[in-house]
């Protein structure tokens, strides 16, 4: 019987970017998860909040002929990357455990190539979300905002008890996730969904574009000279210790100060990003399934693919990473209250039509269009002589890249 198991064990070789505190608890559970199953974790992590450096890494071991068995691809991506022929169907496996049942319609519908499922999903991330440290914000006296008013009202109120209100990094995306958050707060959802969305040119080029940039610029101003640089986790680090007042960042940041033994609702409060409690900027991690050989290994990758859908690593896996199930009818008895808002107010958003796809988290449009307008996104914001005006046009050009 030995020998039959030996037999069956396979390897899985994973391409992810979960390396801060939470990241690497949630990551070590899928890890933990795969190991009970009998087969070997290949550990292909590539550090770089974002993916961006992953996915440099991944383009080129596919191009060479030895692509990874599993990868975090998410989003459009996944299309691109089924499009090249290099993926996998796991339809087996997702037949045999029911996954269209399981998988809210429009998340399972990307995950498919040609109906067959190639990639499985983790989680569903919220990143519309403001973390405040609320010690900060009392010596302050300042209230957590609700709108771009009430934001800059508190950063300023920060900034005289000599706190750094915005704790901000020097990675492009997290200058995206700002500006995403801006853009739904100030222009709304049926503007989102028209510039960032639908890359409609005249949307992004309108006045309330040029709003949406003009506050977004604003933001910068209350953030640190020493942001240039730093890593997403270490600027949630300054809200965790009061070095800094407010993060605008996705619920992974809620897996870095739980994994600092800090509690929500009193050492951290978790409100939707200004201007946005009605609206729902999803980003759903998945891992797309790559063509490999070995019968063993090709066993250990759709064992993998079951266990990922499984309500146990559900659970364990998103209580460490800070986002919710994507396993619908999920019993969410552990989870904290910011877990509880976000599956409820990702339901609500659904039913109103302000479940929007996050564009710099790979959920919204092509890659190539993302990517250059996060390097116009970033231009501007790193800029002291561009205006609003000039960003817009930039912005429109590289929603054209293709
Ligand atoms: C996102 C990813 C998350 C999170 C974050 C920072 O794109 O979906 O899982 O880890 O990057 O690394």
């Amino acid at each position: 019987m030995l020998a039959a198991g030996a037999a069956c064990a396979g390897e899985v070789e994973v391409l992810h970017w979960w390396t801060s505190g939470g990241e690497a608890k949630a990551a070590a559970a899928l890890k933990a998860k795969l190991q009970t199953l009998g087969h070997t974790w290949k550990d292909f992590a590539v550090a770089g909040g974002g993916g961006d450096s992953a996915m440099t890494v991944l383009k080129s071991r596919v191009v060479s002929g030895n692509a990874p068995a599993a990868a975090q691809i998410k989003g459009p991506s996944i299309q691109e990357w089924a499009r090249e022929g290099v993926l996998a169907s796991i339809d087996d496996t997702a037949k045999a455990n029911n996954w269209d049942a399981l998988i809210p319609k429009p998340i399972a519908d990307g995950l498919k190539y040609k109906g067959s499922y190639v990639a499985v999903p983790v989680n569903v991330h919220r990143v519309n979300w403001l973390w405040v440290n609320p010690e900060v914000f009392k010596k302050a006296n300042a209230k957590v905002p609700t709108t771009w008013d009430e934001f800059f009202a508190a950063a300023e109120a920060l900034k005289k008890v000599g706190v750094i209100p915005v704790a901000h990094g020097g990675q492009n995306w997290q200058d995206f996730t700002t500006f995403e958050a801006v853009a739904l707060g100030v222009g709304g959802v049926d503007f989102y969904k028209k510039a960032l969305v639908q890359l409609d040119a005249a949307t992004l080029k309108s006045p309330t574009m040029e709003k949406v940039l003009t506050t977004f610029k604003r933001v910068k101003d209350y953030t640190d000279k020493n942001a240039p640089g730093r890593d997403w986790n270490l600027a949630t680090a300054m809200v965790i210790n009061g070095q800094a007042g407010m993060q605008i960042m996705g619920d992974w940041a809620k897996g870095e100060f739980l994994a600092a033994g800090k509690v929500p609702g009193k050492d951290f409060v978790c409100a939707p990003a200004p201007g946005t409690s009605k609206a729902f900027t999803y980003n759903v991690d998945s891992f797309a399934m790559f063509k490999i050989k070995n019968d063993a290994n090709v066993k250990a990758q759709k064992d993998l693919a079951t266990a990922i859908m499984s309500p146990e690593f559900q659970e364990a896996f998103n209580l460490n990473k800070g986002s919710i199930p994507v396993r619908l009818n999920m019993d969410l008895a552990k989870f904290d209250d910011c877990a509880k808002q976000s599956s409820a107010d990702f339901v609500a958003s659904s039913k109103a039509g302000s479940l929007v796809p996050s564009i710099a988290h790979g959920m919204a449009v092509p890659s190539a269009a993302e990517g250059a307008i996060k390097d116009a996104v970033s231009q501007f914001w790193n800029s002291d002589k561009m205006t609003a005006k000039e960003a817009m046009e930039r912005i429109a050009s590289a929603a054209k890249v293709k």
